[in-house]
């Protein structure tokens, strides 16, 4: 027979704008949730609009099993035990290659305690280790460990900082955690153009990932403003975004498809190879616009504005292109050194793209995820990225409507 369990208690602290951005209530619910029960020692609440307010628990379960349970959940609401000490390192024995109980990181802001000291994690993002060395801690992803890192195991001595609400209306108060209807898509667009002025006031990047839809839907145009404009920092797309663009610029067609009318060209199901053709003919992309072979379009755009782009491979690509980074650990880490800095990122019309970007970025870093299928926005805010907006729209008119707020030539 098991041995009787006995109730464990501890007592855990929270700061934050606990009440309206309802992290309170998702405490108590946590607890209840897990069969225990709570008592609050302590409640500050804070007097303005900015001051945090502070929670101190004691919460009481019936097992071990069930406080190892509650405590992860606890921890990503922002609660610390009071009593809860050093943070735990393990060394790693290879490469590749985590301690058991390796603590995984969320996307939000976390600190862990060593020598007594709270340290921020650097590069914070979802699903990675967190390493301390030299007094300094940051997350590292699994195929990046090597033998030897002193990696943050168990729950002890971890502090998270979850996002709260915007308390300036501007910022994502128009929608946040929300999917915006068609009907509101010119409010979300002036509220897009705002947040990148915002942004840019900031000094943090803009960056935008991009389908290639945005070329099916003549959104092209407007992509190439906004970038000839200033406003894109960076653009991330695959091999088709690419393609079909140089195909715009060179034939006119998208997937053979005229864009002027709308109607299919003779034989132009063999448009996107010559495209493809002709970027190798003249070495690649940033070659072929200086041969003046490429004179519009968003890649144009980048080249001559020096907007650095990315375009990740995937299974489904013709060519690709020869810049296409087909090793996909690569085309992750290049992506991931674009959007080091960014303030917000765009994310038209493409699922795998905005959901890969979405899993590399801390939870501060909006995202604004437009897309004709609700279920995109709903599924990059699914995977942790509590910043994420949607827009449920064609991108064309989207693209268009914002390069024109943003009073772009
Ligand atoms: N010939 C090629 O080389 C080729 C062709 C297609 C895709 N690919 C590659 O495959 C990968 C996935 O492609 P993807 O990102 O296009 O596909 P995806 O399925 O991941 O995303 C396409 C998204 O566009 C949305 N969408 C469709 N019409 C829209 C509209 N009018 N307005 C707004 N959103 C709309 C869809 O709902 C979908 O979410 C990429 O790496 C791409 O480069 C290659």
């Amino acid at each position: 027979m098991a041995a009787a369990e006995h109730a464990v208690s501890e007592v855990v602290e929270a700061e934050g704008h606990l009440i309206d951005s309802h992290i309170m209530e998702q405490i108590f619910d946590a607890v209840v949730e897990t069969g225990g029960r709570f008592e609050v020692e302590q409640f500050v609440i804070g007097r303005t609009n900015s001051d945090p307010s502070r929670l101190r628990l004691r919460i009481e379960v019936p097992s071990r099993q069930q406080i190892e349970k509650l405590m992860p959940q606890l921890l990503s609401l922002g609660c610390v035990a009071v009593e809860s000490g050093d943070v735990e390192l393990r060394a790693a024995e290879r490469d590749k290659c985590a301690p058991e109980d390796f603590y995984s990181t969320t996307n939000q802001r976390t600190e862990v305690r060593f020598n007594g000291q709270w340290l921020e994690v650097e590069n914070q993002r979802m699903d990675a280790m967190i390493v301390v060395e030299e007094g300094t801690a940051s997350c590292r992803r699994l195929r990046d460990v090597k033998a030897g890192d002193r990696i943050v195991v168990g729950m002890k001595g971890i502090r998270v900082v979850p996002e709260s609400k915007e308390r300036d209306r501007l910022a994502f108060a128009f929608m946040s955690n929300d999917i915006s209807s068609e009907r509101q898509v010119e409010t979300a667009v002036g509220q897009t153009a705002a947040i990148m002025q915002q942004v840019r006031r900031e000094g943090k990047k803009i960056i935008a990932v991009a389908g290639p839809v945005v070329v099916h839907t003549g959104g092209s145009e407007a992509l190439s403003r906004l970038i000839r404009g200033g406003w894109i920092d960076a653009v991330l797309a695959g091999n088709a975004l690419a393609v079909h663009d140089i195909e715009a610029a060179l034939l006119g067609t998208s997937l053979g498809v005229r864009l002027s009318d709308g109607r299919q060209e003779q034989h132009g199901h063999r448009n996107h190879m010559q495209a493809i053709n002709a970027i190798y003919r003249a070495g690649g992309i940033r070659q072929a616009v200086e041969a003046g072979r490429l004179r519009r379009g968003v890649l144009y755009e980048c080249v001559k504005a020096n907007v650095p782009f990315v375009l990740a491979g995937s299974l489904r690509d013709d060519g690709p292109l020869p810049e296409v980074i087909t090793d996909m650990n690569e085309a992750q880490d290049a992506y991931a050194a674009q959007v080091r800095g960014a303030g917000v990122v765009l994310c038209l019309s493409s699922m795998l793209h905005s959901i890969a970007v979405g899993n590399m970025l801390p939870a501060w870093v909006k995202i604004v995820c437009v897309d004709i299928n609700p279920a995109v926005p709903t599924k990059v805010s699914d995977r942790g990225t509590g910043q994420a907006v949607g827009v449920v729209t064609d991108v064309g008119l989207f693209l268009g409507l914002l390069a024109d707020k943003l009073e772009t030539k």
